[in-house]
């Protein structure tokens, strides 16, 4: 008899935080798909590209938002930092590239975007408040997305402001995010304080969701009911969504 050959694990957290005080841990590349048949160099995560598509499609902008840069290997985040020293010196190249190793597009979950040009920056691209761009802006919260890098939040994430930069961390999370002008550090360390005795719960639509936090190394167990996802913070602890 023939034997299954099973799938790798894969992995999936969506709420990993990645910064330069939280480099990315040592675990297995992700399940990695192109974002768009005309651009197959620009990779995403399998679902995360999939949520990407749909939320493109929703604001009718095919053809017009463009993929720029996806998932970065190490050795790829090292040379763009190395090209960008060179090109740009090194106030430019740490508003924007982030330290190998510590770049949230080497999780598969990150995406530059860019409007559509004969030409497009590939370190800063143009992806303008208006138009079609700001209509995927006003819609990314509903795919699961956030826009990672905001003005006026630069103390907190070390980065510049970055237009075209989102990041997936999954619904109900971006909704919350957009809600209280929360970036993804202040999001966890908020999940942390305040709900890792008494989950978050709210409605959304015609679901019910929660999200607890729990400290420590060991996954936790998930509940029996509805449906549940449980991903790392990358800051010592785990976050349970449960929505039912
Ligand atoms: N541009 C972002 C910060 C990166 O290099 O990951
Ligand atoms: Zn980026």
């Amino acid at each position: 008899m023939r034997q299954r050959t099973q799938r790798p694990q894969c992995r999936f957290d969506p709420l990993l935080l990645v910064n330069a005080a939280h480099p990315l841990p040592k675990v297995p590349w992700p399940d990695l798909t192109a974002v768009d048949e005309c651009y197959p160099d620009v990779l995403l995560e399998r679902r995360v590209a999939g949520l990407l598509g749909a939320c493109i499609q929703a604001v009718n902008g095919q053809g017009q938002i463009v993929p720029v840069s996806g998932w970065r290997s190490q050795a790829e985040q090292q040379s763009i930092w190395d090209d960008c020293l060179i090109q740009s010196g090194e106030t430019f190249t740490r508003k924007y590239v982030a330290l190998p190793g510590c770049s949230e597009h080497q999780t598969g979950l990150a995406i530059d975007l860019g409007l559509a040009a004969d030409e497009i920056d590939f370190i800063r691209p143009d992806f303008p408040a208006d138009g079609v761009c700001g209509a995927f802006r006003r819609r990314a919260a509903d795919f699961g997305f956030v826009l990672r890098y905001p003005a006026g939040k630069e103390g907190v994430t070390g980065i510049a402001h970055e237009p075209w930069h989102f990041r997936y961390v999954g619904v109900p999370h971006a909704r919350l995010m957009a809600e209280m002008g929360f970036t993804l550090e202040e999001y966890v360390a908020w999940l942390r304080e305040c709900h890792s005795q008494a989950p978050l719960r709210r409605q959304l639509g015609l679901y019910e969701f929660s999200v607890q936090y729990h400290s420590g190394t060991t996954q936790p167990v998930l509940p029996e009911y509805g449906y549940s996802q449980r991903s790392r913070d990358n800051c010592g602890g785990w976050i349970v969504t449960t929505w039912r």
